[in-house]
């Protein structure tokens, strides 16, 4: 059906802001098959001299990966990482109650960042560790002198690692946290740990774990504000079921879209109203439509451990995942002006855009989505006025949701002037119409519309089907570029490239 009609108006003389192209980052955490058997498999013929699959390596510079937050997650809050460089002993991770084989640590880390092209991003153990450990963790990777430089050096790596961006602490305000804090014991720790890891290396950037909550973050900036450079949030926005069942539905999914932003907004509010605003950026370091499967998190045993590997079937990941994927990352370029840095979560397998398995690896939807977004859209977020229609969705609870049928963003390569639109129609089953002004029609002579989607919005990628989603691209005539129409199908994820002329 094709019946609805969104206008979109571009004022290409107004750029709203320039977006940091570290929200297309990842996240890697010692759970279940992320690490052993995912980023890193010694034994896997498709894994290189230093054990990372090289599959993967170049499935991450396709799309461009700028930035890994490594090594948690809740994982962090009991690492000790000074186990986890030079001798190397396998030890009981208290986190997900499984051996921890060790053979990954700080130097497999960032030489896999190495190979992927990304920076790597640190975050710190906030909950077992202490200031110290914080800062000699600094010291091994940014110093040229010390104890801690010479072990680094001592483990092969003469040169300095370098490592810009790090972060004090994951999710220390939840009572499933090992080490969790209240908002008092926070500030304090957040003040020292600050305080001494800027003293060894003044030049990085550093996060501190947060959430859209005024009271815990009002204490932390008041202290430490000054020594920090990023607020770090989290975000999953649909659990699979204590059974291992995840969520279907794609219209109760999709109703959440926009969720992420509203957690944007109330942390912009909270930075503004402590003085922070042009300061601290957001790190929306852990955020994917889909919760990790762990059931029974603060109890769990061997049974719940093999519902994790529910994680791992593909078919739970669909059209859902793409266009949730594509509006989260529309957030971020709307709000370029707050956020800085996003991680998808995680890099590979769990609820990942890649999976990994003995002869390879499937890109799942969203996978497609970081291609179009990294390789097709640019860095000036233009002005743009956008009015498309709604649609109602009923929730169980009897509860209705209006949601935007398609959301837009403009953006322009401000050496070349070539612009990129993203379009995404959020409807299950209406394409939609968008008609697009404003843009300059003398000045563009090819246009190319390039979509992720599938079948249905139940279409998944796995290893016998390995592009039901895929990306479709159609060279367009455009007559007049100052004023005309696209069709987007149905739970679709498109960019518009416009090259000038
Ligand atoms: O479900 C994964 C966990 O979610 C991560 O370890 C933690 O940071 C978040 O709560």
């Amino acid at each position: 059906m094709m019946n609805q009609v969104a206008i979109l108006d571009i004022l290409p003389d107004h750029v709203d802001g320039v977006r940091d192209f570290m929200i297309f980052g990842h996240f890697l955490e010692h759970f279940h098959r992320q690490v052993y058997g995912g980023v890193y498999d010694p034994g896997s013929r498709l894994s290189d001299e230093n054990g990372f699959r090289r599959d993967v390596i170049e499935a991450l510079r396709k799309i461009k990966t700028p930035v890994i937050r490594w090594p948690g997650g809740c994982f962090v809050s009991a690492y000790p990482w000074k186990k986890g460089v030079g001798n190397r002993l396998p030890y009981y991770d208290k986190a997900w109650r499984v051996e921890e084989p060790n053979t990954f640590g700080t130097d497999e880390f960032v030489g896999f960042c190495r190979e992927v092209g990304a920076e790597p991003f640190i975050c710190t153990n906030a909950g077992t560790g202490s200031p110290e450990d914080m800062s000699d963790w600094v010291e091994y990777c940014n110093l040229e002198i010390g104890e801690w430089a010479a072990r680094r050096s001592a483990n092969g790596h003469d040169k300095p690692f370098g490592v810009r961006y790090w972060s004090i602490g994951n999710e220390n305000y939840g009572g499933w946290e090992m080490g969790a804090k209240t908002a008092d014991e926070w500030a304090r720790l957040v003040l020292e740990s600050a305080k001494m890891m800027k003293r060894v290396d003044h030049t990085i950037e550093l996060a501190i774990a947060s959430i859209p909550d005024l009271d815990w973050n009002a204490k932390a900036l008041r202290e430490a504000g000054d020594l920090l450079d990023w607020i770090s949030i989290h975000g999953y926005w649909s659990r699979a079921s204590n059974e291992g069942v995840f969520e279907k539905g794609y219209d109760n999914l999709i109703a959440r879209a926009f969720e992420p932003e509203k957690r944007i907004v109330t942390v912009k509010h909270i930075l503004g109203s402590l003085g922070y605003l042009d300061k601290l950026r957001i790190a929306f370091d852990e955020w994917n439509l889909r919760g990790w499967c762990h059931p029974n998190f603060m109890s769990f045993g061997a049974a719940d451990h093999a519902l994790m590997d529910a994680n791992d079937i593909n078919s739970n990941y669909n059209m859902a995942d793409a266009v949730f994927t594509a509006c989260f990352l529309n957030s971020c370029l709307r709000h370029c002006d707050v956020v800085g840095m996003a991680n998808f979560s995680p890099v590979v397998n769990t609820v990942g855009a890649i999976f990994t398995h003995a002869e390879g690896i499937v890109l799942r939807p969203a996978y497609h989505v970081f291609d179009l977004f990294a390789n097709h859209t640019y860095e000036e977020i233009l002005h743009s006025a956008l009015a498309s229609p709604s649609f109602e969705v009923e929730s169980d609870d009897g509860t209705s949701t209006s949601v935007r049928h398609l959301d837009a963003i403009a953006t322009r390569d401000s050496a070349t002037g070539r612009v990129g639109i993203t379009l995404v129609n959020l409807h299950g089953a209406d394409a939609i119409a968008c008609r697009i002004r404003g843009l300059d029609a003398s000045k563009f002579i090819q246009a190319t519309m390039r979509t992720v989607n599938g079948a249905a919005v139940d279409a998944y990628n796995d290893v016998d089907q390995p592009d039901a989603v895929s990306i479709s691209e159609r060279r367009l005539t455009v007559d007049d570029p100052g004023d005309f129409t696209i069709k987007c199908p149905a739970h679709s994820v498109t960019v518009l490239n416009l090259n000038a002329g």
